[in-house]
């Protein structure tokens, strides 16, 4: 079996930073200790470098099947390598949705065949499935996702009562967009009044509003208390939502949990004027206060999990009006690297960004053996190098989609190696072309 001997690294993992090696076997973790040797062993010399479990990103639309044009299982996890997530937790907003076991598992299957990384994914709620969500297997997928306000996709669950039915019938995580759609409709029609179809894109944070987030995640949490239902609300990107969430209690006994996005921690509303249809997400960037609040909350442990959102779509889609932009951006490449600036910048400690964004979204879904560097899991690893700079250019874009929000940006940290299942899968600038990935499985 093959070995890899990780020597001198800066592991950043449960809290600590400290100096070790890592002995890679096969798949697994075989050793962690000071000074090992082995003379059979491949050696990395990871002198002056992080070495972090590798990044669980629980929410992103790689576009397969249906809208390959914009992203693919493999384009988009071959380009998450560079960024150093390793396994992921894609979305139902698919052609087909997925919203039948069938259609799961054929997502599964296209997995198995194309992907770079680890994968697993959401199982759609509708209006319309409930019957079919009961019959899904707890241990099949990593959830339920429910769209409380409409987005890429048409998936809006809007009637309340089959709500309650899934909420009431599911042991599953149900991880939800929430954005109250009664509200972003009548915004809508009062700025499509003002300025017809090209309306300015500062106005998306007004139409798709603050107030459409706090509305609608309210309403779940009340549910999901009503039902004793297992929430996680997706993507919060307001002040308000923040005071929606308890930090007394740990995670893994927590029956309501939050997730903060890239894109919400990095840009603000006085960014729309520059960047326009390209920070076009839903839910909207908000206004700095919020970012700040967003920033808080993370830190007091009010929102549990740090993710990306990946929604890429193609350059000639997002230039458009207003009206027929799409909302979502391309991250999986960026947003490690971008936190990583934001935590020399102080917003965040090393240990608690790689508590948010690996070991956190492992305890929230139960997920086997992976998101801590442990003796016995799967080696799933990272190497940093915080002194080393680089733009954001389209020459270094890995997406399909061939364009970053990012683009022109210097990131003072690089993403050096990257480890899928004991496999170096991405080695500066270089991806393997042999993939090791695995269905995520789960104990619970
Ligand atoms: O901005 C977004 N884009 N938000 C979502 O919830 C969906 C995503 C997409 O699939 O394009």
């Amino acid at each position: 079996m093959k070995k890899i001997l990780i020597k001198n690294a800066t592991i950043v993992n449960q809290g600590e930073i400290l100096e070790s090696d890592v002995l890679v076997e096969g798949e697994y973790i075989k050793l962690i200790g000071k000074s090992l040797s082995d003379p059979t062993a491949e050696v990395i010399d990871a002198q002056g470098k992080y070495l972090i479990p590798g990044v669980i990103d629980d929410q992103v639309h790689f576009r397969e099947p249906g809208l390959t044009h914009k992203g693919t299982i493999a384009t988009e996890s071959r380009a998450g390598l560079a960024g150093g997530i390793t396994s992921y937790i894609e979305q139902p907003n698919t052609i087909p949705q997925t919203v039948t076991i069938a259609a799961l598992e054929d997502k599964m299957a296209t997995a198995n065949a194309s992907s770079f990384s680890n994968y697993s994914f959401n199982f759609g709620g509708t209006n319309d499935n409930l019957e079919e969500l009961k019959r899904l297997d707890k241990n099949a997928c990593a959830g339920v996702k429910l769209f409380l306000g409409s987005s890429t996709g048409n998936m809006l669950v809007d009637n309340q009562q089959v709500l309650e039915s899934i909420f009431s019938s599911t042991e599953m995580v149900i991880s939800a967009h929430c954005e109250d759609e009664h509200i972003i409709r009548t915004n809508m029609e009062l700025y499509k009044e003002r300025y017809g179809d090209d309306i300015p894109m500062s106005s998306h944070p007004l139409i798709r509003s603050a107030e459409a987030c706090y509305v609608s995640s309210s309403n779940a949490i009340a549910l999901a208390k009503k039902t004793n239902a297992r929430l996680h609300v997706f993507h919060v990107s307001t002040a308000r939502e923040t005071e929606l969430f308890r930090n007394d209690i740990p995670l893994k006994d927590k029956r309501i949990t939050a997730e903060v996005c890239t894109h919400h921690l990095w840009f603000s509303s006085e960014d729309y004027n520059e960047m326009g249809s390209l920070i076009k997400w839903n839910p909207a960037v908000k206004t700095a206060q919020d970012r700040d609040a967003l920033w808080g909350a993370l830190n007091d442990d009010r929102i549990d999990v740090l993710a990306t959102d990946h929604a890429p779509h193609t350059l000639e889609e997002k230039n458009n009006v207003y009206t027929s932009a799409p909302s979502g951006g391309p991250l999986v490449q960026h947003s490690l690297v971008a936190l990583m600036e934001k935590q020399k910048e102080g917003k965040i400690s090393l240990t608690r960004l790689i508590e948010k964004m690996c070991h956190n979204p492992a305890i929230l879904f139960n997920i086997e053996k992976r998101g801590f560097i442990r003796e016995g899991y799967y080696a799933d690893l990272v190497l940093i190098d915080p002194n080393s700079s680089w733009n954001v250019s389209k020459d270094n874009i890995a997406y399909k989609c061939g364009w970053s929000p990012f683009e022109g940006v210097k990131f003072s940290s690089t993403v050096t190696h990257c480890f899928v299942n004991g496999h170096l899968a991405y080695e500066n600038g270089n991806f393997s072309t042999v993939r090791n990935a695995k269905r995520l499985t789960f104990e619970r």
